[in-house]
């Protein structure tokens, strides 16, 4: 016999399947550069957020190597107990001094760090505004918080303006540069109509390291200071990670009571040094971001005429294909010429824009991007007919 939880789980897992939205775990053998092993087969990567090409450098594999010969391998314990180092403290000082802030409070992903402040900031009667296409991290934290939420229709600042009100305790809250879409926020809009009337929120996880003055992300690059700014470790940084930059105080308030850095482990210090090496890296290495333009040119010019095609001003490369059946079938068969490409399908985008959501790395070259155009051809040409 069934429990009641135990028939819910089974239906919610039959439903999923019948729906054709099923999502799979898939074991690599071997990552390395823009190449993935699976089942003994190479596949090109373009379906990672390691934008710069860090995650498998040699120098970043050594920093961390010697931050475990330094520290052993974990911290041990929750930062408030005696997991933070002189590692962690060293990280934050240098993340406050390259993006303008006083306080960084270092969570170990960007999901709890984003939980943890609409949790610890936000109570019952106050307003939290988000995008409507905002990370599942925040809507979910929003849904679940005992603040109003309200979601504006995507970089829509009419709305946004009809949504604000100044008499009531208030959060706004975007990402910097869109997860599924590669589209910028227009942030200096928002900072206009949040001054002095609710405190900005920029989740930049696709645009630090990437966007702005030595890529200090999407807020400097709009002349923009956001009071919180959560930039995370797992994509620019080839790590994983994330620090919420913000004044003394909010800095204060969130290490007494955001229960996600209170209460979690910290992250060993090993890492926090070898992040310290990725931030020179990503400070020094100018190369990587141009070279990171000069694909996206070469994107351009390979797939604008592609039905489905998206022009961004970022590296995330959404191609729209519609229905999840067709989505399906064009990313096996891209499979099946050795191109690893995200197959993106509601419910993480909305229903009817099911895609493939094409990254593009410093490590890939010219000649890839054309080879990935002409496969996507044929196989919209076997696919469809077309
Ligand atoms: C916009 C955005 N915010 C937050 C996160 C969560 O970050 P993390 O992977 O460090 O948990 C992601 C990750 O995919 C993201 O795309």
């Amino acid at each position: 016999m069934m429990t009641l939880l135990e028939k819910r789980i089974t239906a919610a897992l039959s439903q999923r399947e019948e729906n054709g939205l099923a999502r799979k775990m898939i074991p690599f053998e071997r990552k390395q550069g823009d190449m993935l092993v699976h089942h003994g087969q190479s596949y090109l990567n373009f379906s990672s957020n390691d934008y710069l090409g860090l995650a498998t450098d040699p120098s970043l594999v050594s920093a961390w190597q010697d931050g475990l010969s330094r520290y052993g391998c974990g911290s041990a314990a929750s930062p408030l107990v005696t997991g933070f180092h002189q590692a962690h403290r060293s990280l934050e000082a240098q993340l406050c001094e390259w993006l303008g802030y006083e306080r960084a409070i270092l969570f170990s992903s960007g999901f709890s760090a984003n939980q943890a402040v609409i949790f610890s900031l936000l109570k019952k009667d106050d307003l939290l505004l988000q995008d409507r296409l905002n990370h599942a991290s925040l809507m979910e934290a929003g849904a679940l918080s005992p603040a109003r939420m309200k979601r504006f229709r995507h970089n829509d600042m009419t709305h946004l303006e009809q949504l604000i009100s100044p008499d009531e305790a208030c959060l706004v809250v975007t990402e910097g540069v869109f997860s599924m879409d590669g589209d910028h926020a227009p942030l200096k809009d928002i900072r206009r109509l949040t001054a002095e009337r609710a405190l900005m929120m920029v989740d930049d996880a696709h645009g630090i390291g990437i966007a702005g003055p030595d890529g200090t992300g999407s807020c400097a690059a709009s002349g923009v200071k956001a009071e919180l700014l959560l930039v995370t470790f797992g994509k620019a940084f080839g790590l994983s990670g994330a620090a919420l930059l913000c004044d003394q105080a909010t800095g204060d308030y969130l290490m007494q009571f955001a229960r996600h850095h209170v209460y979690s482990t910290a992250i060993p210090p090993s890492q926090a040094h070898a992040l310290s090496h990725a931030l020179q890296m990503i400070q020094t290495q100018h190369w990587r971001r141009e070279k990171l333009q000069h694909l996206q040119q070469c994107y351009d010019d390979a797939f604008s005429s592609f039905a489905g095609y998206v022009s961004t001003p970022t590296p995330v490369k959404p191609l729209i294909i519609g229905d999840i059946e067709s989505l399906q079938t064009t990313s096996e068969m891209l499979k099946s010429k050795g191109f690893w490409v995200g197959a993106i399908r509601p419910p993480t985008v909305p229903e009817g824009t099911a895609r493939l959501r094409m990254t593009l790395t410093a490590n890939h070259t010219e000649m890839q991007i054309h080879q990935l155009a002409s496969a996507l051809k044929e196989s919209i040409e076997v696919c469809f007919d077309r």
